[in-house]
């Protein structure tokens, strides 16, 4: 199905590796204009290479810390510019380090909040005028069903229930500008490959985030017996960004884990 987004312009912020990536080549296969912002400026020009020979119309590299808000909002000042405008915004950046609450360092739960959750404020308070301005726009960020609580998910669940909730938020005010916020929740979703991941990548440790018995935990309580892949958070993030295929949808989310959480 065409989902209508040649020529859109699209920002995509942690669009260098892994799920990220993916999204940026699912949109690059639909003729989009692209602005990838992300932090880790190798990975990310790797991946515009691939979107550029994936079809996309046009990719420019935005490097940005998006945990401080100044970078956030001149990346997408630069994104605007570079794009002569925006019609999809994609909040995916985002990390996780999952520890018990009482082992996660209170050093590091600023970070964590400002990378999964204030760079989603930021991004969007930024980007929000001008959709308004031409009274159409598509937000999706990606969310977590660690948000919903799981173990050793404490701060980065914490932080991505606010996602959710901000933009829930976004959705009830900015709907009657033609303004459409969605969120995708991913469940775990492994990298295939390491050519799909840069340094800063949370996987280039995979053991420090998840050890095989937990993986297997995860498999035994998903009804279908297996792991997204990053094609599948891709494709609920292009079918909520898309007019055709969501025109009707805001303040939803996708929840995308194989069943592994039905909300
Ligand atoms: N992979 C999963 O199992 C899973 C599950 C649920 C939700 N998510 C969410 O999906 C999104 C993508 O996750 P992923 O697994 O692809 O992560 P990842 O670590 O592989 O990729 C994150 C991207 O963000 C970039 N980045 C990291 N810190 C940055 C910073 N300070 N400023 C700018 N860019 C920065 C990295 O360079 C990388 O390109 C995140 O929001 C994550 O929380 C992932």
């Amino acid at each position: 199905m065409d989902l209508g987004l040649q020529d859109a312009r699209v920002i995509v912020t942690g669009g260098a590796s892994h799920i990220g990536r993916t999204i940026v080549l699912g949109f690059a296969a639909e003729g989009a204009r692209i602005a990838l912002v992300d932090k880790d400026e190798v990975q990310a020009n790797r991946t515009a290479e691939e979107a550029s020979a994936a079809g996309a119309a046009l990719v420019t590299v935005v490097p940005a810390d998006l945990t401080i808000r100044e970078a956030a909002e001149q990346a997408m000042q630069a994104s605007l510019e570079a794009l002569d405008g925006v019609d999809v915004l994609i909040n995916n950046v985002g990390s996780n380090r999952p520890a018990f609450f009482l082992d996660t360092p209170p050093e590091s739960w600023d970070e964590l909040i400002h990378l999964n959750l204030s760079s989603c404020m930021w991004c969007m308070r930024a980007v929000l005028p001008r959709m308004q301005a031409q009274g159409s726009g598509a937000i999706v960020a990606t969310a977590s069903t660690a948000a919903f609580g799981e173990p050793r998910q404490g701060v980065y669940g914490a932080a991505k229930a606010g996602v959710i909730s901000i933009v829930r938020s976004v959705a009830l005010e900015y709907g009657r500008d033609g303004i459409r916020a969605n969120l995708v929740a991913p469940g775990l979703v492994l990298p295939e490959d390491d050519e799909t991941m840069g340094e800063m990548s949370l996987w280039r440790d995979r053991d420090a985030v998840m050890n095989e018995d937990q993986i297997t935990y995860v498999k035994r309580n998903t009804p279908l017996r297996r792991l997204s892949r990053p094609e599948d958070i891709a494709n609920a993030v292009l079918f909520l960004a898309s007019d055709r295929t969501a025109r009707q949808l805001t303040g939803q989310m996708l929840t995308v884990s194989g069943g592994f959480a039905m909300r």
